[in-house]
């Protein structure tokens, strides 16, 4: 037990606003609190051990505890705590730019830091406007995004956003941005109307792209500015793109003269078992957005990569990029992404992952036998386990036991087993599970027995 655990208790309710939290449901328990990380697993303040199935929140991707990285930090802070990139550079940011480039596919090569995911998608989306604006053409604004996609949470990148729940709130948001249906290939009917089953995942693939190309004619060509596409979408529980799905999405932003930026905040550094998302599907985006896993969470960094041809119109004269970020490549966080990069390196984390990664999914499909478990999806160590009603038909959960299901019980049944990750109805329920690079079989066993348990228990609840 934490010595203070009585005080930080109190103080965590009467003073910390959690994010994305109802803090009600503290009214009658305790906020969990975790204080110490090691390896795979997270400790509460009880002492209790959680293996970390979520990576933090999609972060981890080295695991706890690894002292270079803190050494690494420490190290910076002593040399330089912080300057700014605003017309001005220090080491780290010039080594970690010119390392991602040459990391990041194709012509990428122009680094834009900033200090997270949803700062990364707004620059790029500043980006695409004032590109078009300074090349001719400046009714290119509009953004492409896809339904039940998640892209942040800051005005702009809230707009981009496919989830109306997040948004209702908070309206009227930055205009001119138009939804498209996911690659959710399990619910393929409902998406095409009943055109598709799914059943042949490139013409399931081939219409969702189309989807797109429909919705800049309905738009107008001239308007449209980008297309923000995770390369394995979370929100909805993973959904990995249909075979020839980006190649046709490519064929299109080029028929269009539209920007296509590859949303991996997620996906990128690792958890589908390359740099970049983009590499594994191969296809080549005009921006890459990226965030989380560049340091492994032991910094908060994030950064949008783009080209010479888009940085070209800002490279002349009195023209430049009029945007930035007080802490964007922070001194202390470009150090630990090297450090991060360097472990990359010398211990081949993207080797483990793509060696491992059959395991993974085959130890998770293990689940299936449940009979509330309707689909297992992903790629890499990002996976998504849907819950269904009834799997013949997969009817899934209406509103009321939705929330008894996910809210009532899963979340907290799977942490009080020792598993922590998500179970997310911003689409259908589903668990989400993206655990830290170095996970192996005795891992995925653990969280394949948890997660049995617990789904059994669930069952007998409806
Ligand atoms: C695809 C994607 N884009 C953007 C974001 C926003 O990142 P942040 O929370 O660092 O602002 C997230 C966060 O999970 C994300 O998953």
């Amino acid at each position: 037990m934490h010595p203070d655990y009585d005080h930080l208790q109190k103080a965590a309710k009467d003073h910390l606003w959690m994010h994305f939290t109802r803090h009600s449901t503290y009214d009658t328990s305790d906020v969990p609190i975790i204080v110490r990380g090691e390896g795979a697993y997270i400790y509460d303040a009880q002492g209790k051990r959680y293996l970390d199935g979520l990576g933090g929140l999609f972060v981890s991707q080295l695991g706890h505890g690894r002292t270079e990285l803190a050494d690494a930090a420490a190290a910076q802070a002593k040399e330089l705590a912080f300057h700014p990139l605003w017309s001005y550079a220090h080491p780290n940011a010039i080594l970690l730019a010119e390392r991602i480039a040459g990391y990041a596919p194709g012509d990428l090569n122009r680094v834009f830091f900033s200090s997270g995911g949803g700062e990364s998608v707004e620059s790029a989306w500043k980006l695409a406007k004032n590109f078009f604006k300074l090349t001719g053409k400046p009714m290119k604004h509009k953004v492409i995004s896809r339904s039940i996609a998640y892209h942040g949470t800051t005005q702009g990148a809230l707009s981009i956003t496919g989830l109306p729940p997040l948004k209702q709130q908070f309206e009227p948001l930055v205009p001119s941005t138009f939804r498209v249906p996911n690659t959710n290939i399990y619910r393929a009917h409902e998406t095409t109307g009943g055109l598709l089953d799914g059943t042949d995942p490139e013409a399931f693939g081939r219409w969702a792209a189309d989807q797109i190309a429909i919705a800049i004619e309905n738009e107008g060509p001239d308007t449209v500015a980008a297309v923000f596409l995770e390369p394995v979408q979370n929100a909805g529980g993973c959904f990995p793109p249909p075979p020839g799905y980006f190649a046709r999405v490519r064929e299109i932003c080029d028929e269009y003269d539209v920007l296509l930026v590859s949303d991996e905040v997620i996906c990128a550094f690792g958890r589908l078992g390359h740099m970049f998302g983009a590499e594994r599907y191969g296809y080549q985006p005009d921006i890459i957005t990226c965030a989380k896993g560049i340091t492994s969470g032991y910094a908060p960094l994030g950064a949008m990569i783009a080209s010479d041809r888009l940085m070209e119109p800002f490279l002349h004269g009195a023209e430049s990029f009029a945007h930035g970020y007080t802490f964007g490549g922070h001194p202390v966080s470009t150090a630990v992404a090297m450090a991060n990069l360097d472990i990359f390196e010398n211990e081949h984390v993207l080797e483990h992952v793509r060696d491992h990664e059959g395991a993974f999914r085959s130890t998770l499909e293990r689940l299936l036998d449940l009979p509330i478990v309707g689909d297992v999806r992903g790629d890499g160590y990002f996976y998504g386990i849907e819950l269904v009603k009834d799997k013949g038909t997969k009817e899934t959960f209406d509103e009321a036991e939705s929330e008894k299901l996910l809210r009532g019980f899963l979340s907290k049944a799977l942490y009080d087993e020792g598993l922590y990750c998500r179970a997310d109805d911003r689409g259908d329920p589903v668990i989400q599970l993206s655990p830290p690079l170095i996970c192996d079989q005795t891992h995925f066993d653990e969280m394949e027995q948890m997660l049995r348990t617990v789904l059994d228990k669930a069952a007998t609840l409806l």
